[in-house]
């Protein structure tokens, strides 16, 4: 009886292991799934307030963590299909923010990337070739 208690221990501490690693699995497949690219206009492009406006502001500095994610936005948006339009276009547009948005993260030439990265977004260029009419 001792034997075969000592052996369902074994299978439940078994089973434990196995399922907290199965959801360790499940949570990183979640942190590699890049953010739509809805959510990135949402969370990060729209309206005054947005993480775009903070990270391209010539006047406050942005932080450090404000600048990483947008640039991590950016890059989650090149990542994916538009869902109009020429995936080149898409590609050199996507690729054209990203530039000068690694460069406030690193603080390399900051006044000058920040301008580069307004100038990259054009809101209306990337729309008008890239987002679907409703
Ligand atoms: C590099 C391309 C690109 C740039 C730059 C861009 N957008 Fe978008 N935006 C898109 C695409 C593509 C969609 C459509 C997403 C979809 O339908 O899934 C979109 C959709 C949106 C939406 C609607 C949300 C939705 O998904 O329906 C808002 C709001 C928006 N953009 C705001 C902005 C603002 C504000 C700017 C400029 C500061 C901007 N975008 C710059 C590509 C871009």
């Amino acid at each position: 009886m001792r034997k075969l208690l000592a052996l369902a221990a074994v299978v439940a501490v078994g089973a434990v292991v196995t399922a907290s690693a199965s959801l360790a699995e499940e949570k990183k497949e979640e942190e590699k799934k890049p953010m739509s690219i809805h959510d990135v206009m949402e969370k990060g492009f729209k309206g005054g307030k947005s993480l775009f406006r903070a990270v391209t502001n010539k006047k406050k500095e942005s932080t450090e963590e404000q600048n990483k994610k947008f640039l991590g936005m950016l890059k989650d948006m090149a990542k994916q299909k538009p869902p109009m339009g020429d995936e080149e276009s898409w590609k050199k547009l996507t690729t054209a923010m990203i530039e000068p948005a690694e460069m406030i993260v690193k603080g390399e030439e900051v006044a000058k990337a920040k301008l580069a990265l307004k100038k990259a977004a054009s809101c209306a260029k990337c729309h008008k070739a890239h987002k679907p009419k409703e």
